[in-house]
């Protein structure tokens, strides 16, 4: 693991490695919130389950907040390493060839996303723990709190422009992880590439749905 985190290639492979591990994590959490715009009781009983089974509460989420907080220091580590490899900028910026500009800035669509991070946390996870382990007391339902919480339009605002940037992230960092696992034969890479494609536009589309939805059924 040490030996890993000291080349570039390590630390690519582990990074990538931590990002598929999360982009399955946005399948589920989109799973389950998705839930909400089908059936009250359906998404109180599932967030229920969330929130009290010790296997997800104790061992899942931990495991997801480790993989979280490595994916971006990581990401930050790379980027840091990347440039003062090249400290000289060149003359004329590379934005022909395979290179997009979304992959040259990974780091500012990550960053954005680490503070949305945060105020999400604040919004959904930090209200749960109080519940759960604090002792707060909250007369209304996870799906009440949902929807209180999407009243606001700035709110659903900011959440949409974040999944908007999440998609751009997702665009490049999809098929990124495959090849820095090693999935570069030219036989997979075409069906990574529309893979991805379709992750990183029907997953943010989804979370937006989520958010919109919660927004105009008040
Ligand atoms: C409309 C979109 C979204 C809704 C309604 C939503 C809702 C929630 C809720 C209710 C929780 C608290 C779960 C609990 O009770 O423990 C939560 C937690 C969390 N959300 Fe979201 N979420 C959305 C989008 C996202 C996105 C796009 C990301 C990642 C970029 C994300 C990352 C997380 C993380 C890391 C947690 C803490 C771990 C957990 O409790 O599962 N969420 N979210």
């Amino acid at each position: 693991m040490a030996g890993l985190t000291q080349s570039t290639i390590g630390r690519k492979f582990l990074m990538a490695l931590s990002a598929m591990f999360l982009l399955i994590f946005l399948v589920i959490h989109l799973s389950i919130n998705l839930i909400s715009v089908f059936s009250e009781e359906a998404f109180n009983s599932a967030s229920e389950f969330m929130g009290t089974n010790p296997l997800i509460q104790f061992v899942m989420q931990p495991v997801l907040f480790v993989g979280v907080i490595f994916h971006f220091v990581m990401g930050f580590v790379l980027e840091i390493k990347n440039k003062s490899a090249r400290p000289v900028k060149y003359a004329v910026a590379n934005n022909s060839g395979n290179s997009t500009w979304m992959s040259r800035n990974m780091i500012i669509s990550g960053a954005f996303i680490l503070v949305y991070l945060f105020i999400h946390l604040a919004d959904f996870w930090i209200p749960t723990i109080s519940k759960n382990y604090l002792g707060a007391v909250h007369a209304e339902s996870d799906f009440q709190h949902l929807q209180e919480k999407f009243q606001p339009l700035w709110r659903v605002v900011l959440y949409v422009i974040s999944f908007i940037l999440l998609g751009l992230h997702l665009s490049h960092g999809f098929q990124s992880s495959f090849q820095s696992i090693g999935a570069r034969h030219p036989k997979y890479l075409k069906c990574v590439n529309t893979l991805g494609t379709w992750y990183s536009i029907l997953i943010p589309l989804g979370f937006i749905v989520v958010a919109v939805f919660h927004f105009v059924t008040q």
